[in-house]
């Protein structure tokens, strides 16, 4: 009754309903006196049923307007209230949430690295721990491991076992160079392709370029972007590191040789909540 009653379209649909019982109410009452108290008179009609003769009245008032009432009514409720301007708590909770999240949007586009952290923190411990435990690590093998995703390790590691199930057109199958190159061609990944331009040695640097052109470029493109002119072969390598890595993971999910992540795209994260996560992720808390 308390839910019922905090719905303001079902308030005014129940008032209205409740006023036009009243008129009803009032009207057939005072028909029913009229018919014991007042003797019946008037113009009778031209037909006669086994002598049983109608009257020429009206249409009495008190009738016609209960029954116009309800006839608004219905119509107000059908297209104004409830059914085809489809309310309902669930919409209007949706909206309520809506407007919240627009109105902390201003305060997030400014966070510092410490409240950002703080809030992806927030987010990860309730969506995304159950599965890559609370320190990131990935319990015990369960998921991936995040304290070294979005790093250089991270491109070690897919450089040498490879990687699957988001769900691209390619397959990246292990790549065979020894260790150290692994790291040089990650270090370049980093430093040169990604946009989080991470800064490393410059020797490996250069070694890592000579080997990108030679074992990567094929799918990720010399740029990292991917292939030209076909969409979705490889994930595009400049975002790596950046929150538009793992808002794509999030939209994407993963069906890969560890096990399966579902897509988030029904949490509905925001730039600013994906940004928050990523931070998190990428921080050493
Ligand atoms: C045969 C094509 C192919 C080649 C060659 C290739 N990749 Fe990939 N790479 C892919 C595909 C496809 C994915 C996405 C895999 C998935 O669905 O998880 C990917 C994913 C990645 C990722 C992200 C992995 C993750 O877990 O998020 C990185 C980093 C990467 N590649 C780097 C490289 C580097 C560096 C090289 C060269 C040493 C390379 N790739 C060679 C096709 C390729
Ligand atoms: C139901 C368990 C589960 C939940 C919940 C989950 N993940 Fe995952 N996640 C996985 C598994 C399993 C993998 C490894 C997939 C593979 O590579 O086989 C993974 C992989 C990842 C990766 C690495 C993707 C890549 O590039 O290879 C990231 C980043 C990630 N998860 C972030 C998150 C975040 C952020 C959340 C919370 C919003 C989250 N995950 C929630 C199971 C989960």
């Amino acid at each position: 009754m308390q839910s019922l009653l905090s719905d303001n379209m079902t308030i005014i649909a129940l008032l209205g309903a409740l006023v036009i019982l009243i008129l009803t109410a009032f009207v057939v009452s005072t028909y029913f006196s009229k018919i014991k108290h007042s003797k019946a008179d008037g113009i009778l009609t031209e037909e006669d049923w086994d002598g049983i003769k109608e009257f020429k009245n009206d249409l009495p008032i008190g009738w016609a307007a209960s029954f116009l009432c309800v006839i608004i009514w219905g119509l107000w409720y059908i297209f104004i209230g409830y059914p085809l301007n489809a309310y309902s708590q669930i919409g209007e909770y949706n909206k309520e949430v809506i407007n919240h999240n627009n109105n902390f949007k201003a305060k997030w586009a400014s966070l510092s690295e410490d409240e950002l952290n703080t809030m992806g923190d927030n987010i990860f411990q309730v969506q995304c721990s159950q599965c890559h435990g609370i320190d990131k690590s990935g319990i015990n093998g369960k998921a991936a491991d995040l304290t070294k995703w979005g790093r250089s390790e991270h491109i070690v590691e897919v450089i040498l076992k490879g990687s699957k199930g988001m769900g691209y057109l390619a397959e990246m199958l292990p790549v065979e160079v020894s260790q150290d190159d692994a790291k040089n061609i990650a270090n370049y990944v980093m430093a040169e392709i990604s946009l989080a331009k991470v800064p490393s040695n410059a020797d490996s640097i250069a070694k890592g370029k000579d080997l990108f052109a030679i074992h990567c470029v094929a799918c990720h493109g010399s740029d990292g972007k991917g292939l030209e002119g076909v969409e979705n072969y490889a994930p595009d390598l400049t975002t790596y590191g950046t929150y538009e890595f793992l808002t794509e993971v999030l939209k994407r999910g993963k069906n890969g040789s560890i096990g399966k992540m579902p897509s988030f795209t029904y949490a509905n994260f925001d730039e600013y909540q994906d940004k928050a996560l990523n931070n998190f992720i990428l921080s050493n808390d």
